[in-house]
């Protein structure tokens, strides 16, 4: 008998240890984990600087509450900030962030329509749930929080004909992550980000999945050579240890002063240790160029092997998303995959999400193709 509620749908076994790459279950099977925890442990297990300094942070001091001085949290903010004039607010998680930027933008513009899009995922919370395009996700849960309108992915025409200057703030994914991994195309992104500018109402990108180098860069909107208003970031900031972040234009932080928003644990010590760890090891590890190599490699070798069941692949850096023909059940394909010695994620109706730890090389990426072309030669001859 379990006393815990059943809204995971969970494994039968249990993961017990963890080492770069790799994990084992409490049988002793060895897994390839191409799911980093869903987007989280980009650094992969057991990485010894992030052990290390939390241990010594353990020791010293886990939490101060946000009354004092935190110089871990300037140390943080001022590595994620930096480049783009951001200023930065702590939290827990990704749905946190998400909450922390619609009140943003509601406050800053004295606006509330905030416009989202169809198969979007930003969060469980009411106002992140409300963001979300999703009505399966959104089902049993009303009434939301009003005013958020959400429209077609990757089209302008709709977003042209619904913004407004009653519109306090557009809020996307780069690439949509749970949604199927679909990247939003440049034009219209750039396009986007310049209506917004039209109609005086900001631009939030949600980075919680796609931030801190999973797709070749800190954030994966440097690529599109837009400048958003809003940032959020979560998962693979502590690599595990809960951490989320909202990040936005210096010109907004007058409508964040005290009393208007908080979080007891945001950015406590522990928090910090972990994500300052993070973001030093991205550099000093050259994460970046190791992302943009693997993910090529990745790419090519799956394109080579005999697949005719895969439609596309697509993504960006180590946030890949392959399509499945529609009579192709991706949970067979999951279950093939497992039982070769990998794990996988699922996104949206029927296609394999790919998110390797950023650490991997390319050695573990030939191992990784050897375990796909074994589990479709096995699902083929099933078919
Ligand atoms: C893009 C995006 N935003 C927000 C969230 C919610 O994050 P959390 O589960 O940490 O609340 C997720 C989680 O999958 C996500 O992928």
């Amino acid at each position: 008998m379990s006393y815990l509620f059943s809204n995971y749908q969970r494994k039968p076994y249990e993961i017990m240890s963890g080492n770069g790459c790799y994990l084992t279950d409490h049988t002793g099977k060895e897994y390839l984990d191409f799911t980093s925890g869903i987007g989280v442990c980009n650094l992969g297990y057991g990485n010894k600087k992030l052990n290390s300094a939390l241990k010594k942070q353990a020791e010293k001091l886990w939490h101060t509450p946000n009354l004092y001085q935190n110089s871990l949290q300037e140390e943080v903010a001022e590595k994620l900030c930096q480049r783009f004039d951001y200023l930065a607010y702590f939290c827990n998680s990704g749905a946190e962030a998400n909450e922390a930027a619609i009140k943003l933008a509601r406050k800053k513009t004295g606006k509330t329509q905030i416009i989202t899009f169809w198969q979007s995922f930003h969060g469980r919370t009411y106002g992140a749930l409300s963001a979300t395009g999703q009505k399966s996700i959104q089902a049993g849960f009303h009434p939301l929080v009003p005013d958020f309108v959400h429209l077609p992915f990757n089209e302008l025409a709709p977003l042209q004909k619904a913004i407004t200057k009653k519109t306090a703030a557009v809020m996307l994914e780069v690439v949509q992550g749970e949604g199927g991994v679909l990247p939003a195309d440049k034009e219209w992104l750039q396009a986007v980000a310049k209506l917004c500018r039209e109609n005086d109402c900001l631009l939030i990108v949600d980075e919680v999945q796609t931030g801190i180098g999973r797709c070749g860069s800190l954030f994966a909107f440097e690529d599109y050579a837009i400048y958003p208003d809003i940032v959020t970031l979560a998962k693979g900031l502590g690599n595990g240890f809960p951490v989320g972040a909202m990040l936005a234009k210096k010109e907004l932080g007058a409508s964040f002063l005290p009393g208007s928003h908080g979080s007891t644990f945001g950015g406590n010590k522990m928090a910090m240790v972990a994500a300052k760890t993070v973001l030093t090891e991205l550099d000093d590890q050259n994460i970046y160029e190791n992302v943009k190599m693997r993910s090529e490699e990745l790419v090519t070798g799956l394109k080579k092997l005999n697949a005719p069941f895969i439609t596309s692949i697509r993504g960006k850096g180590l946030m890949i998303g392959i399509v499945l023909q529609e009579e192709t059940n991706v949970t067979n394909l999951m279950l093939a995959l497992e039982t070769a010695g990998m794990l996988t994620l699922r996104a949206g109706e029927n296609i394999l999400r790919l998110l390797p730890p950023l650490i991997i090389t390319s050695t573990e990426i030939i191992h990784g193709l050897h375990i796909f072309e074994k589990a479709f030669s096995k699902l083929s001859l099933q078919e």
